[in-house]
């Protein structure tokens, strides 16, 4: 299987070209994640690919801090951010477990089309848990492939043989739930955008 980094940084620049697959989807999820932003935030997003959603979002908190793991996926969205002259962005190389980010310091931690590629899921959750005020929220959204079709059971290791496709996780919408609600949450709101499979959307609180 490629190293993680590698795999996302050669797919960056084709990842920025690529128009939004399933806009209505999409938007349903920005609109729902919004409702629960507010301008005084101070938001983390992890797993951010070029930056779109982040930048889509800044204009609804004060400051959004980002990490991904693709030094290509972070060169990206910092040119995006500088060419939109969006200022309440930062964009950083690492993951949820880097240093710099300080211990009940978000009002928000976002993880969108991340959390089933996490080879240390429950941990990296765990981190988000301990990232998060009291009461702060943990929102994402996850594929959730478990019994979807037989067909990526099988192509995917061959893929992943061929260094085609990175680390996935097979979860149904209720396993998710269960790892969130393990971690110390509570979920406030689900859906799924689209419905089949589901991708799946999770509000949870810290308790
Ligand atoms: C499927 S893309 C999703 C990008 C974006 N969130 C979206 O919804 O379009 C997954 C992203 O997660 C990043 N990634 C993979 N593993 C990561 C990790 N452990 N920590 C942070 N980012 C990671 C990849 O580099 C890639 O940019």
């Amino acid at each position: 299987m490629p190293k993680s980094e590698n795999f996302w940084d050669k797919r960056a620049k084709k990842y920025a070209e690529r128009p939004i697959k399933d806009v209505q989807s999409y938007n349903q999820t920005m609109a729902r994640t919004k409702a629960h932003l507010s301008k005084d935030d101070s938001v983390l997003e992890i797993g951010c690919g070029t930056g779109s959603t982040a930048l889509l979002l800044a204009g609804s908190v004060q400051h959004i801090s980002v990490r991904d793991t693709s030094g290509t996926m972070i060169d990206i969205a910092n040119f995006k951010a500088k060419d939109q002259k969006i200022g309440n962005t930062t964009f950083a190389r690492g993951s949820v477990f880097d240093d710099a980010l300080g211990e009940q310091s978000f009002n928000v931690v976002m993880a969108f089309n991340l959390l089933h590629l996490l080879e240390d899921m429950p941990s990296a959750i765990r981190r988000v848990n301990a990232l998060l005020k009291p009461g702060g929220l943990f929102i994402s959204k996850t594929v959730c492939m478990a019994g979807q079709s037989w067909v990526w059971p099988i192509a995917l290791p061959i893929m992943q043989f061929l260094r085609l496709a990175p680390f996935v996780r097979f979860l149904t919408t209720d396993e998710l739930e269960g790892i969130i609600t393990n971690e110390g949450f509570e979920i406030i709101e689900t859906g799924n955008y689209p419905a089949s499979p589901p991708s799946h959307f999770i509000v949870a609180r810290k308790t």
